[in-house]
């Protein structure tokens, strides 16, 4: 039996350590997920949307959203893969992979884009004879939330303020850590303000977006350079520019954020969650297209 005492400290304990693990671990929200696996999923080419199918288990029939955010539900059994959600740089706005792809005790590759290479590498054995040393559910699972993540502009920030988790703001009148404020709060407050609160109707106005305004940027978005799969390298560089100019621009220690910084980053975050989706969709293509020759 524990002391009784003991118990409330180790209740203490866990709960702080909880809200700690909270503050520094969110992704995208759920809905940022949701909405990049949506827009990836509709764009699938046939052998890629067949292996999506046959990955995910049964009771999502067939719906790759539902399942986005299941990488940020492992992360507390899966302690080793929670610095798989991000990248910190040295407090610059450049990213070198060799640089800020290192976990603290120095294992390469430790990185959300280390991750990519990682499950993308993983799901070339779908298909072949022999089977896989990988769960490939778990892979497809992983991929397709971290590519959601990498494009998240504060998932690729600072080391020092843990990519914006220890700034404290004001989002309108609530308290916020600026980290929350792009998983969740300008996504959030989008959909209440200009769509019903329907995350439908977001991820409509973003596909419009995908075939209207930015219809001749999206080749470029989907390019990979020398014929590799996977390059998150290019996503990442991308996301700490975004993080400099957008995220971390005007915000200090109390800032209080309202229209002016949600009207003026708004166009940011849907233009990454668009980018995501677009990107994991051509990912998945260029994975599985290989894998059925
Ligand atoms: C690669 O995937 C395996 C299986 O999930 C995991 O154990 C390992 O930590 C991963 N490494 C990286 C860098 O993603
Ligand atoms: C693969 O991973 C999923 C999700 O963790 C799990 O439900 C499933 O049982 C695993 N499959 C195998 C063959 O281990
Ligand atoms: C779509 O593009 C228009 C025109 O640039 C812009 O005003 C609107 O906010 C965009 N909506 C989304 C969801 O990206
Ligand atoms: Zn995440």
């Amino acid at each position: 039996m524990e002391h009784p005492r003991n118990s409330v400290l180790s209740l203490a304990l866990i709960f702080t350590s909880a809200i700690c693990l909270f503050q520094v671990s969110d992704g995208w929200g759920i809905d940022g997920h949701f909405i990049v696996c949506k827009i990836a999923q509709s764009r699938l080419g046939e052998a890629a949307a067949d292996a999506v199918k046959q990955l995910l288990p049964d009771y999502v029939e067939g719906d790759l959203a539902e399942l986005c955010s299941w990488a940020d539900r492992v992360r507390f059994r899966n302690r080793w893969s929670a610095p798989l959600h991000f990248i910190n740089t040295p407090e610059v706005c450049t990213y070198t992979y060799r640089r800020d792809c290192e976990s603290e005790d120095g294992e390469k590759g430790t990185c959300v884009a280390g991750a990519i290479n990682n499950y993308t590498m993983q799901l070339l054995d779908y298909g072949s004879s022999s089977k896989s040393d990988y769960n490939l559910t778990e892979a497809l699972l992983f991929l397709s939330h971290f590519m959601g993540d990498i494009h998240q502009p504060l998932h690729v920030g600072y080391a020092d303020d843990k990519g914006g988790n220890t700034i404290n703001v004001r989002w309108y009148r609530r308290k916020a850590v600026l980290h929350h404020v792009w998983d969740v709060e300008i996504i959030e407050t989008a959909e209440k303000r200009f769509y019903n609160e329907n995350i439908e109707d977001l991820i409509d106005a973003v596909q419009k977006n995908i075939s209207g305004v930015w219809a001749s940027r999206i080749k470029s978005w989907e390019s990979c350079e020398s014929s590799k799969k996977a390059c998150p390298d290019k996503y990442a560089s991308e996301g700490i520019k975004a993080a400099c100019q957008w995220a971390y621009e005007g915000v200090s220690e109390g800032t209080v954020l309202e229209d002016e910084y949600f009207l003026s980053r708004l166009p940011i975050v849907t233009l990454r969650l668009a980018q995501a989706g677009v990107r994991l969709a051509a990912t998945l293509d260029r994975i599985f297209e290989a894998s059925v020759e």
